[in-house]
């Protein structure tokens, strides 16, 4: 299936990118433009990008690499750090 109309980018060529970055870096974080990139193409009217993102989250592939998840302080907890000084 067509998921992008500009460049004519389909589902099997976003999976193929995932799977092949994923392959190539397991700790690589994948986007829309690298994807694009990958596939020698550029994105134009932006029209297909929720498409586009709910097609990349559908790959398992896709998950953001253990090493880089929860990195973000948990809300709160600067106040804490201020109160434990
Ligand atoms: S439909 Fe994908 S950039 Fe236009």
């Amino acid at each position: 299936m067509i998921i992008c109309h500009c460049t004519q980018v389909s589902d099997r060529d976003i999976m193929s990118a995932i799977d092949w970055m994923r392959a190539s870096d397991p700790d690589t974080i994948i986007t829309v433009g690298k994807i694009y990139h990958a596939l020698g193409k550029k994105a134009d009217c932006g029209g297909c990008v929720s498409l586009f993102v709910s097609t990349m989250r559908s790959n398992p592939n896709f998950k953001v690499p253990a090493v880089l998840q929860n990195l973000r302080e948990a809300p709160g907890a600067e106040a804490e750090k201020k109160a434990a000084r």
